[in-house]
């Protein structure tokens, strides 16, 4: 039978007949897994006698006969298929075919035919896909700080059907390469590079590979995290400017990260040792007691395995403190302190005062005392000792809340001017009283502001909250 000439009677036959072979028209099947390829003849009454049941594949050129069933005899499987192929349960009736495993070779046009008399052969026709689900990794290509672009990072989508797309994202700029190889079996190996100009910054970023492919549901996403090797960069920390004749406890302390990190520290002056008063250890450097002999540069040398890399601090040693520095650096300390501070009692301010109209909705009787300026300070501290450990902030409104409504409507109002004029303590560092208190006295008359400015806010003049806070805006 010469094949364009059968191809020419299967395609009549099957617009002909088409509906009494019932197969299905395309049938998925994975590597390694099993195809099941349904093919039914239902019977077509006593006048139609089916002799021979074949499964052919469409080679393209022609057709190839796979297997064929004629009663009373075992199936035949005329081409070598490794014992691949059977039927389910073969009759004249049911011709559905088993493929196992799979190979991506076995996609194709597979077609069922019933011989029958008096009707001639009818077939059904079955095209076979075979999809591999691939094997997805990532993973960062150690690379070390430079100019050029190099791959950072390579992706790999192996033994897929059909081939993996492959993308990456990252908030760094780069540039992908793909290549794909098919390999023995049929599948496909897709590699993605990500190349980039390693930048020091880049080490530790992270970048995504996403892998995308007809098998996977949804998209695979690889973390990648870069690593770029590069020498130690070095700042030194420490110098306030203040270092002066026979002041205690002078450090420098030698910052560096790299990649691997850097562990060798070494510190040197230009003229080479250093002074016999200056003490190492590792990265830092102590003088206990400064003196003419540390009145010049330090050097800190600090080396990984990529390189090495050198900083130097130039040192002024005066006669005296360094009034104008210190007092520079000691205001704006206390000038940030004031103004954490002050945000702090106003946004306290505002929740108590919120929480307190609340209340006052609930238990009028309360409110009728007038409001409690200060508790005096011992008293505070037993009964709440909390607050040794809890500096006021906003989460500590309910205990606060709780605290100050009892006094309210008990204890008469303290004669003291609220304590929120003593708020500069924090950066004037004059003594909070005259008495000599404790250290724990000196943090509480701190913090104690802050529970004047409630109180008040939360008693019954509320509405001169805003006056009353301002002092501690302008602190
Ligand atoms: C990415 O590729 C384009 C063209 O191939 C090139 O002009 C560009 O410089 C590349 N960018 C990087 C970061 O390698
Ligand atoms: C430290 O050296 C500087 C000049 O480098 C000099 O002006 C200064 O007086 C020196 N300090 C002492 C305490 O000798």
């Amino acid at each position: 039978m010469a094949a364009p000439r059968s191809l020419f009677c299967w395609c009549l036959l099957s617009v002909g007949l088409s509906q009494r072979v019932k197969v299905r028209n395309e049938v998925t099947g994975y590597v390694g897994e099993e195809a099941v390829l349904q093919c039914l003849f239902p019977p077509a009454g006593p006048e139609v006698k089916v002799n021979q049941v074949t499964w052919m594949k469409d080679t393209g050129d022609k057709k190839q006969n796979l297997a064929v069933y004629v009663p009373n005899h075992e199936p035949h499987f005329p081409v070598a298929t490794g014992g691949r192929l059977r039927f389910l349960n073969a009759s004249l009736q049911d011709a559905t075919l088993v493929i196992h495993p799979l190979r991506v070779s076995d996609e194709g046009t597979y077609i069922c035919e019933f011989a029958t008399y008096p009707h001639g052969n009818e077939d059904g026709i079955t095209t076979l896909r075979i999809l591999a689900r691939p094997t997805n990794m990532a993973e960062a290509r150690k690379v070390q700080a430079g100019n050029a672009a190099v791959p950072v990072a390579v992706c790999t989508s192996a033994n897929g059907k059909p081939p993996a797309n492959i993308t990456w994202r990252s908030s760094l700029p780069g540039n992908a390469s793909a290549s794909e190889v098919t390999n023995g079996d049929g599948t496909v190996t897709v590699t993605s590079h990500f190349n980039m100009v390693p930048m020091a910054a880049a080490d530790q970023q992270q970048i995504t590979c996403v892998v995308t492919q007809r098998t996977l549901p949804e998209p695979e996403n690889l973390p990648v995290t870069l690593a770029v090797l590069y020498p130690p960069e070095v700042t030194i920390d420490g110098y306030d400017d203040n270092w002066y004749l026979s002041r205690n406890e002078a450090t420098l302390r030698c910052v560096a990260k790299g990649n691997p990190p850097p562990t060798n520290y070494s510190w040197s002056t230009p003229s080479g040792p250093l002074p016999s008063t200056v003490h190492v250890q590792n990265d830092q450097l102590v003088v206990q007691s400064v003196d003419v002999a540390v009145n010049t540069t330090f050097i800190c040398q600090v080396s990984n395995s990529v390189g090495t890399t050198r900083v130097e601090q130039i040192v002024l040693v005066r006669a005296g403190p360094n009034m104008a520095g210190a007092g520079t650096t000691g205001g704006i300390i206390g000038g940030i302190i004031a103004a954490i501070v002050a945000v702090a009692v106003v946004a306290t301010g505002v929740l108590i005062f919120r929480q307190q109209q609340k209340n006052r909705t609930e238990q009028d009787d309360d409110l009728d005392g007038p409001p409690a300026y200060k508790p005096p300070p011992p008293q505070k501290k037993t009964e709440e000792p909390e607050l040794d450990s809890h500096p006021p902030v906003a989460e500590n409104i309910p205990l606060k809340a709780s605290y100050f409504e009892p006094s309210l409507a008990g204890d008469p109002p303290e004669p003291d001017l609220p304590r929120y004029h003593e708020l500069p303590t924090l950066e004037d560092k004059e003594p909070a009283a005259a008495t000599g208190p404790s250290p724990e006295d000196e943090y509480l008359d701190q913090i104690n502001p802050i529970y004047d400015a409630l109180s008040v806010a939360s008693g019954e003049h509320a509405q001169e909250q805003g006056f009353i806070m301002s002092p501690a805006l302008y602190v």
